[in-house]
């Protein structure tokens, strides 16, 4: 069993890289059925799906484009306290057909945050695509078209997500142990 130590903790590898990228040619091969014919958005979400949405889009052969949004959080004055900005849109989301590309979905807070902006913006339709659901944490009733791997509710590394913004870079998907 793979053992790595990242920042005084010890990770233990879940989902090693071979099994990533045959899991997203499968999504891949799924999303350019169902979309044969049209033309899609893809709207990677910044920073932790980096690498899967370039691994995912490679795949595609629509017509397709791809842009990437994030979210910002900031200290606000109002008493809710941290308020979560959309930055980096620059992209036309009237009447396209657009696919989320999430590196993780937990609570499904920040997928409720960029579907209500898609909403506003008037996109013709909402499709997410997610590397990893922690179904024991996702609380909201949004549906997840296409899922990579369900995992159990553990903090997880490697492939683009981070802990205080390292491992991004490992290939493949770790879970702490301790
Ligand atoms: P949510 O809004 O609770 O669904 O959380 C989504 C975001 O939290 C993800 O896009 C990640 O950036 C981060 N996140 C959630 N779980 C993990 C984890 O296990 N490891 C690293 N980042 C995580
Ligand atoms: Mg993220």
């Amino acid at each position: 069993m793979k053992e790595i130590r990242v920042l005084e903790k010890k990770f233990r590898e879940l989902i090693p890289e071979k099994e990533i990228s045959e899991r997203i040619a499968k999504l891949a091969d799924q999303i350019n059925k169902d979309f044969a014919g049209k033309e899609v958005v893809f709207l990677g979400i910044l920073n932790g799906a980096f690498l899967f949405a370039a691994d995912l889009f490679k795949r595609i052969d629509l017509k397709a484009r791809i842009s990437f949004v994030k979210l910002a959080s900031y200290e606000g004055t109002s008493s809710s306290g941290s308020i979560k900005e959309l930055i980096g849109w620059n992209e036309d989301i009237r009447n396209k057909c657009i696919i989320v590309v999430e590196d993780i979905v937990d609570t499904g807070n920040t997928l409720e945050r960029i579907v209500d902006e898609l909403v506003i913006r008037k996109a013709s339709g909402i499709k997410i695509v997610t590397l990893l659901l922690k179904p024991d944490a996702y609380k909201k009733d949004i549906p997840i078209d296409y899922i990579g791997f369900k995992i159990p509710n553990d903090f997880v590394i490697g492939y683009g997500l981070d802990i205080d913004g390292y491992a991004r870079n490992l290939p493949s998907i770790y879970t702490l142990i301790s």
